[in-house]
């Protein structure tokens, strides 16, 4: 198993900068997340992004940020935005990057957690719980085929999934 850079993926709400965070403590890897570089970079919210620029440009945002990650030497704990790997481009550049980790999760697990969330541009509207349902069926498929390693995080906790992640990883 590669002992780079540990990479984080998954639908919204799955888990992954709490768990990344609590790994980055435990490993003392550096975190990173590409959202909130994506945010200091633009000096604005993901949602005003996509607001004002739309997806796509915010989709190529995504990939200029996983580019940018090959300068460090030091190896981190890095958690992408859960549409990043569904560009084949990114799929390619985060297996380059690291041990791809897919946090796996049903959508009433992540329905719970992202209720009452007003953070995230595609699930505003109706019917969100439906929302989650087709975009997972959609991309699960894309996560599967983007990760080195899957882990089902439903009832686990942030320590429980950290664990895992590192016995899989033989860290
Ligand atoms: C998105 C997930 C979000 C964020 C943006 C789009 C997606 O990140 O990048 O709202 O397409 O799934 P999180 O997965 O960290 O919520």
């Amino acid at each position: 198993m590669k002992k780079e850079n540990i990479i984080l993926v998954g639908y919204m709400g799955c888990g992954k900068s709490t768990v990344g965070k609590k790994l980055s403590f435990v490993l003392k890897q550096p975190y990173l997340d590409t959202d909130k570089l994506i945010e200091q970079k633009q000096n604005c919210q993901i949602s005003e992004i996509f607001d004002i620029k739309g997806e796509a440009f915010f989709r190529d945002l995504e990939t200029e940020c996983v580019e940018s990650l090959f300068v460090y030497k030091q190896k981190h704990v890095i958690s992408v935005g859960g549409g990043l790997v569904l560009r084949e481009k990114n799929r390619e550049l985060l297996k380059q990057l690291g041990t791809v980790v897919y946090l796996r999760a049903t959508p009433d697990t992540i329905f719970d957690r992202l209720k009452g969330d007003t953070t995230r541009p595609l699930l505003r509207g109706e019917n969100p719980y439906q929302k989650i349902c087709d975009m997972i069926i959609q991309r699960g498929p894309v996560y599967q085929q983007s990760a080195d390693i899957i882990l089902d995080v439903d009832g686990l906790s942030v320590e429980e999934v950290a664990d895992q992640i590192e016995k899989e990883l033989n860290l």
